[in-house]
């Protein structure tokens, strides 16, 4: 019998991409799909199909409700953005009544954050802040497969692109549920050294990359920018300086084999 795979935040920057690799994934009947969704919210493109159900879901709602929501539901994979994270802990809750939840997937997706980065006055919260839900699950014992990346190519590319993500997190939620929960997961596209960089954009424009050193000044200035999310863009800034990632630590399952796009191709799209 397939498992039944839950997603939230379909129509957001991970969750699109991700909604899409399941459908795939449920039209060849590897999976059962929920695409749980907000009343209203505009789901283009993400159609109720063979093995695909549309169930609404508000995280806004009391526990009781989200608790119905969530019946079913083996692989729940949480992809809200920053407005809803605050009442992530309240769906977990809702997952913990479940007798069908086998593991969720917080909304993190973010890099190895580590004891000092989380005792860090300035980053700390932030961290506290992404990290409800998963927090809220280890307290209460619910099955957990956190994702770790990169910054997205969105912003910049030194680390996860979106579509990497994307085909990742539905090919883990893809597997039997059992054998990824309490499992975690690094997805890393690319690693470049700064020098990489320059060499390469030193090849696409044809003459030398001009730099604009990262000081002191600027790393306090983002430091003291919370509401940008600030510390955290440092906390990349300074694992990518000091080769601090940690991917590959601590029984992390590093994913292979991605063959979308590469380095050059991403960084062209930085152009337009
Ligand atoms: N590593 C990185 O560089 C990086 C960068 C950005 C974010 N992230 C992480 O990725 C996660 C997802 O971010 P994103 O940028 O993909 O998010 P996003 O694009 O802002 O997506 C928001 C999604 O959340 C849904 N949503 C919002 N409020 C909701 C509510 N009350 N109940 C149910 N659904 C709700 C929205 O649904 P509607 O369609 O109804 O609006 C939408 O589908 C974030 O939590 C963050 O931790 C990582």
């Amino acid at each position: 019998m397939v498992h039944t795979v839950g997603i939230v935040g379909v129509t957001g920057n991970v969750g699109k991409p991700t909604t899409k690799y399941l459908i795939q994934a449920a039209s060849e009947g590897k999976i059962k799909l929920v695409i749980f969704h907000r009343e209203g919210s505009k789901l283009d493109g993400i159609e109720a199909s063979k093995n695909v159900e549309q169930r609404p879901i508000n995280f806004e709602d009391p526990v009781e409700k989200l608790e119905e929501a969530v019946k079913g539901i083996n692989v729940f994979i949480s992809a809200v953005g920053f407005g809803a994270l605050p009442r992530e802990p309240k769906l977990v809750d809702a997952l913990s009544r479940s007798a069908d939840l086998v593991t969720y997937v917080p909304s993190v997706y973010s890099t190895t954050w580590n004891s000092k980065d989380f005792a860090d006055p300035r980053t700390g919260p932030i961290l506290k802040f992404l990290h409800g839900g998963w927090e809220r699950a280890k307290e209460k014992g619910v099955g957990l497969t956190p994702i770790y990346a990169g910054v997205f190519d969105l912003y910049f590319f030194e680390v996860g692109t979106l579509d990497h993500l994307a085909h990742s997190l539905a090919n883990i939620a893809t597997s039997n549920p059992s054998s990824i929960a309490n499992k975690s997961y690094s997805v890393v596209t690319f690693w470049p050294t700064g020098q990489e960089l320059v060499d390469l954009y030193t090849k696409i424009h044809g003459k030398p990359t001009t730099i604009k050193p990262w000081t002191p000044e600027d790393r306090e200035a983002f430091m003291n920018d919370a509401a940008s999310f600030g510390p955290a863009k440092v906390g990349y800034w300074d694992k990518w300086e000091s080769n601090g990632f940690e991917y590959e630590r601590e029984g992390r399952v590093v994913v292979e084999g991605y063959e979308g796009p590469g380095l050059e191709e991403v960084a062209r799209g930085f152009l337009h």
